[in-house]
């Protein structure tokens, strides 16, 4: 049954226009992403009108206008809640939404109190402590080497060369920049030094299922042992992507971990789940995105969906199904 869809987004372009810095509009997406969103929707057989960012959707919303479903792929632009903003305003408006709602995209957006969750229920994170001021830095308690980022961003922002530290001096250094770099809490972590995999997963309740265990590898090109902003945004030559299957007890350990967060967290329809494994090969939750990229071609969800078989429409198709069927029951 075709379906009038509202999408609404934040656009690079659109927000570099109105002044934001090319930092603040890392997360946001290119024009391309929502034009490959849109053909995939309206080669399931729907009608879809750009609504944009959640103040535009905001105002259609009070003006009246109703859309059968939105399908969100905004990020916010400010606060740490900002990735609730839009669907907080559907839940005012009574209007359907894709992906999670407006508690658990705010808490997953904040990586230290969504390791507390997690941690609370019994999964493995690594050890941490949220440091705010340089005293805090230089009275760190972990063991070297740590790992630092920004608390509350996405997208690998933050995330570089430096953010492996081995030495406490080093610490303070990298504290102070990122500090000032993204104005916020600083994540100090202990350094998960073994095998990283991401988890795909679509759908709700027993219909959740994974679309995938991808290991990510860092090439000999890669700038770190890390997912940073370079090696993701240069991915073609500086990392390659595996998918993982049984027998290998990785695949199997990832699916069901990342399942089992994916409930704890409430995720909808949708989500990704960053694990890497400690020194002794043990999974540890990094992070879960309740809004993953859904670039066509370079999001981590849609290559895991590529190399197994499941095309970017497909991945479309069940997101959107999900949704709906949460609003027809
Ligand atoms: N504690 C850690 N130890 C080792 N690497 C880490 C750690 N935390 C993050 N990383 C690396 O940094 C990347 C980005 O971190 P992540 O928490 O997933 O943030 P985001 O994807 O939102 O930028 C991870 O994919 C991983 O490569
Ligand atoms: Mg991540």
């Amino acid at each position: 049954m075709g379906l009038l869809i509202g999408l609404c987004y934040d656009l690079k372009a659109d927000n570099l226009k109105a002044g934001c810095s090319a930092s603040e509009v890392m997360e946001f997406d290119n024009e391309d992403t929502i034009i490959g969103l849109e053909a995939a929707l309206f080669q399931l057989g729907h009608q879809v009108e750009r609504v944009g960012n959640g103040r535009e959707l905001a105002l259609r919303l009070a003006k009246g206008d109703r859309w059968d479903l939105v399908f969100n792929i905004a990020e916010g632009l400010k606060g740490r809640s900002r990735e609730a903003q839009v669907p907080a305003v559907c839940e005012l408006f009574a209007q359907p939404y894709t992906f999670s709602d407006p508690l658990t995209c705010a808490l997953t957006l904040d990586k230290a109190l969504t390791k507390m969750v997690v941690r609370d229920r019994g999964f493995l994170t690594a050890p941490f402590e949220v440091v705010s001021t340089t005293a805090e830095a230089t009275a760190v308690s972990l063991p070297m080497p740590v790992f630092l980022k920004p608390v509350a961003e996405g997208s690998s922002k933050g995330i570089t060369g430096h953010s492996l530290v081995k030495e406490r001096e080093e610490l303070v250094n990298t504290y102070q920049l990122l500090r000032q770099l993204f104005q916020q809490s600083v994540l100090v972590e202990t350094f998960l030094p073994g095998r990283e995999v991401t988890i795909g997963i679509i759908g709700n309740g027993s219909n959740s299922r994974v679309v995938g265990v991808m290991e990510v590898i860092f090439t000999g090109q890669a700038e770190a042992f890390a997912y940073t902003t370079l090696n993701k945004d240069e991915y073609l030559e500086r990392v390659s992507y595996r998918l993982l299957i049984d027998p290998e007890p990785l695949a199997a350990q990832a699916r069901h971990l990342a399942l089992d967060i994916y409930h704890t967290l409430g995720c909808r329809d949708a989500a990704r789940v960053d694990l890497r494994c400690d020194a002794s090969g043990v999974l540890q939750f990094m992070e879960v995105n309740p809004l993953p990229g859904l670039d066509y071609i370079r999001s981590d969800l849609v290559i895991m969906g590529r190399l197994g078989g499941v095309t970017y429409t497909e991945i479309i198709a069940e997101i959107l199904e999900s949704a709906w069927q949460r609003y027809k029951c």
